[in-house]
C-alpha cells in the first residue's frame, strides 16, 4: 500500500519566490497559526529576512488532507548550492520554481541538474503570475523545451496571492513518489545527516532523513564515518520549530539531539545507526565536502578584542561547517584569522554577523583565491594570502583555480557580455539558444576574475537580465605577482593583493586612486604608492590639510605670515620624522577596494 509521506524541496534561481511559496503552504496547511505568521517565515535568521535571501536550508513538516508533507526550502545563491545538494539527498521530488517575469535563469538550470543527478521527480511551477509583467507563455515554452514535459504538467502559482497553491499541493501528492516500501521500517536504522545545527539548549542537533528503520528517544546511536557514539536525547520533527515526537520512522524527515559537544562529531553526510545494529549496516552515500574557495584575513580593529573574535568564530562555526579559519598574525593588523569562505556573499554574511551579533569592529583584507605555488626546490605550497607568496626568484610556477561559468542572457546583450568575459580572461566554449530570444553562454574562467565586481558589472551591462552560475573546474598556470600598497611609504599589509603581472600597473593605479579619494587628509603630504617587487608602478599624493594659522592676520604683514607658515612646515616635518605620521585607514576604504 502506498504510504502517505511526501518529501520534496523547492529549488529556483535567487528571488523567484521559494520562501514566499513556502509561506503560503504553511498557511494553507495551518502549520503556523495566523497570528504567528510573518513573511518568509522559513528564513530563520534576522539577516536572511532583512536582506530577503535564504542562506540556510530549512525543513518543515506539514499535514495536508491525510498526507504528511516534508518540505525543505533551499537557498538560491550560487555560494550556497552545497545546501541545495544536501537537501536533495533527503527528498523524492523538487518543485522547480520559475519566476514568470524572469524565465529560466542560471541557478534554475544548475539546481535542476543537481535534481536530475539524484533521479528526483521534477514538478515545474511558474510563479508570480499575478504580476503585470508576467510572461507566462514565454516561461512555459522555456520549461517545455528544457524538460520535454507537457503543458498540463506545469502548475501556475502566485505565492503572493495564494492562487494555484492548493492545486500545487495536490500535484505534489500525485507526482512525488512515496519514500519507501512498507518493509523498510523493519530494517536496521540508517539515517542520513543532511544538516546539523548547534542549539544553545539542545546542543548539537542532527537534521536527518530516515532512510530505513526507526529510532526512539533514548536509544544509543552510532555514527558510521566518525565512529562517534552517543544517545538520542530528543527525537522529533520541524514545525518549523523543534517539536518532539519521541520517534522517527523510515521515510520521515526530522531531528535527533545527539549530546555531542562539537558539530564536527556530527558531520553532514554521515549515517546514523543504532549502536546495537552497527555491524549489520553499511554507510549511505554521503556528500562531497564543501571546499572554501575564497580567503580573507579578518582582524579585530582593537587588538584587545582578539579573544572575543575567536569566541565568535567558534560559535559561528558551530552552525556553519563550511567556515574555516586559522590563526594569522600580521605586523600591521596584529592577531587575527585567515578565513576560508564558499564565496564572496558567504564572506560578507559572516563578517556582517560578526559585526552585528557579536558587536565586533573588524578589518577584512582583500579576498583572494588559494594559489598553488611550485617552488624551485621541489616544495609545493598553498598560498591563501599575498604575504605568503614566495619571492619570484624562488618560484618555478604558480597555479590558480578555474571555474566553469554559465551565463544566461537575452540575445541583445550578448556582445557586451562577451566583451566583459574576454576582458576577464574567460575562454569561450559555446552558446546554446533558449526558445525565447535568450542564450546560454558557456565559458571557462579564472575564479579570481569573477570574485568581486564581475556579477555587478554583468548585471548593469544587461539591465539586470543576465544571470550566472559557476562550478569549480581545475587548477591552471597563472602569471601572477604580489602588488604592494604603500601609505606614507609604509607597506600596508592588508591592502596587498595578488594580481596578474600584466594588470599590476592598472590595478595599482586604481587602488591608489581609491585611497586618495577615501583617506582623510593628514597634517602632512601623504604618499600613496603601488609597487611590485620593490618597484613603484603607480603613485598619488594627497595634499596636507592646512590649519589656517594666518586667518587672524588681516592685511599686510607678509613677513609675519611667512614666519607662521614656516613654523607650520617645520612642525609637519617633525611629526613625520618622529613617527607621528601613522595613518589610520578607515574600514570603509577596505570595503571600497574589496568592491573594486
Ligand atoms: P532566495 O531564497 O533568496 O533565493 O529567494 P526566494 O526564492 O526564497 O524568494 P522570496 O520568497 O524571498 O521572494 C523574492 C521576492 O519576490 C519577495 O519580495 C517576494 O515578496 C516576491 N514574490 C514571491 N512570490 C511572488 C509572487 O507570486 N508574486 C509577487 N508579486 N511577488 C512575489
Amino acid at each position: 500500500m502506498d504510504n502517505k509521506i511526501r518529501n520534496f524541496s523547492i529549488i529556483a534561481h535567487i528571488d523567484h519566490g521559494k520562501s514566499t511559496l513556502a509561506d503560503r503552504m504553511l498557511e494553507l496547511t495551518k502549520t503556523i497559526e495566523d497570528r504567528k505568521m510573518k513573511d518568509q517565515i522559513l528564513d530563520r535568521m534576522d539577516l536572511e529576512r532583512e536582506r530577503g535571501i535564504t542562506i540556510k536550508l530549512q525543513p518543515v513538516t506539514m499535514k495536508y488532507q491525510d498526507y504528511i508533507f516534508n518540505l525543505i526550502d533551499t537557498p538560491g545563491h550560487v555560494d550556497f548550492s552545497y545546501e541545495v545538494s544536501r537537501s536533495l539527498a533527503a527528498v523524492e521530488s523538487v518543485l522547480l520554481l520559475v519566476d514568470a517575469t524572469q524565465g529560466i535563469q542560471a541557478q534554475t538550470l544548475a539546481n535542476l541538474y543537481l535534481a536530475l543527478e539524484q533521479d528526483l521527480a521534477i514538478i515545474p511551477v511558474i510563479n508570480k503570475i499575478d504580476l503585470p509583467a508576467a510572461q507566462v507563455e514565454k516561461a512555459e515554452k522555456e520549461i517545455l523545451d528544457l524538460l520535454g514535459c507537457s503543458f498540463e504538467e506545469i502548475v501556475k502559482t502566485s505565492a503572493k496571492t495564494g492562487e494555484g497553491v492548493e492545486e500545487l499541493l495536490k500535484t505534489i501528492i500525485k507526482k512525488t513518489p512515496p519514500p519507501y516500501k512498507e518493509e523498510k521500517k523493519d530494517h536496521p536504522l540508517r539515517a542520513l545527516i543532511f544538516d546539523s545545527n548547534y542549539d544553545a539548549y539542545k546542543g548539537v542537533v542532527a537534521y536527518v532523513r530516515i532512510v530505513e528503520g526507526q529510532i526512539q528517544k533514548g536509544e544509543k546511536i552510532y555514527l558510521m564515518a566518525t565512529g562517534a557514539q552517543s544517545e538520542a536525547g530528543e527525537v522529533g520533527i520541524f514545525s518549523p520549530d523543534y517539536k518532539s515526537t519521541g520517534e522517527l520512522k523510515a521515510g520521515e524527515i526530522g531531528y535527533i539531539t545527539t549530546g555531542f559537544k562539537e558539530i564536527s562529531e556530527c558531520r553532514v553526510g554521515d549515517t546514523i545507526t543504532l549502536f546495537k545494529e552497527k555491524e549489520e549496516v553499511s554507510a549511505l552515500k554521503g556528500y562531497r565536502e564543501a571546499k572554501p574557495m575564497v580567503f580573507a584575513g579578518v582582524f579585530p580593529q582593537e587588538g584587545s578584542e582578539i579573544n572575543d573574535l575567536r569566541e565568535a568564530m567558534d560559535r559561528l562555526k558551530l552552525n556553519d561547517a563550511s567556515l574555516v579559519y586559522e590563526n594569522e598574525h600580521s605586523e600591521a593588523l596584529g592577531f587575527g584569522f585567515r578565513c576560508g569562505f564558499l564565496g564572496v556573499l558567504h564572506l560578507e554574511i559572516i563578517v556582517e554577523r560578526l559585526r552585528r551579533e557579536y558587536g565586533l569592529e573588524l578589518v577584512v583584507t582583500v579576498p583572494s583565491v588559494a594559489y598553488k605555488v611550485y617552488k624551485k626546490n621541489g616544495e609545493e605550497l598553498r598560498v591563501r594570502t599575498p604575504q605568503k607568496l614566495p619571492e619570484p626568484g624562488e618560484t618555478e610556477r604558480i597555479e590558480e583555480p578555474w571555474v566553469k561559468l554559465d551565463i544566461i542572457t537575452p540575445e541583445d546583450y550578448l556582445g557586451k557580455i562577451m566583451e566583459l568575459v574576454k576582458e576577464r580572461r574567460g575562454i569561450y566554449k559555446n552558446t546554446e539558444y533558449i526558445e525565447s530570444g535568450r542564450a546560454i553562454l558557456y565559458y571557462e574562467i579564472p575564479l579570481s576574475s569573477i570574485l568581486t565586481d564581475f556579477y555587478d558589472k554583468m548585471k548593469s551591462l544587461s539591465s539586470g537580465f543576465a544571470s550566472i552560475n559557476y562550478d569549480y573546474l581545475e587548477y591552471r598556470e597563472a602569471d601572477v605577482v604580489k602588488l604592494d600598497i604603500l601609505v606614507a611609504e609604509k607597506e600596508e599589509e592588508a591592502l596587498a593583493t595578488i594580481v596578474y603581472r600584466d594588470e599590476a600597473y592598472q590595478k595599482g593605479k586604481e587602488i591608489v586612486k581609491i585611497l586618495k579619494e577615501t583617506l582623510p587628509r593628514q597634517m602632512f603630504v601623504l604618499k600613496l604608492q603601488a609597487a611590485v617587487g620593490g618597484k613603484i608602478v603607480a603613485a598619488e599624493r594627497l595634499s596636507a590639510q592646512r590649519k589656517d594659522v594666518t586667518a587672524k592676520l588681516y592685511g599686510g604683514d607678509v613677513s609675519r605670515k611667512r614666519k607662521l607658515l614656516d613654523k607650520q612646515k617645520k612642525g609637519k616635518k617633525k611629526m613625520m620624522s618622529s613617527g607621528k605620521g601613522k595613518v589610520d585607514i578607515p574600514p570603509d576604504t577596505f570595503v571600497k577596494i574589496l568592491r573594486k
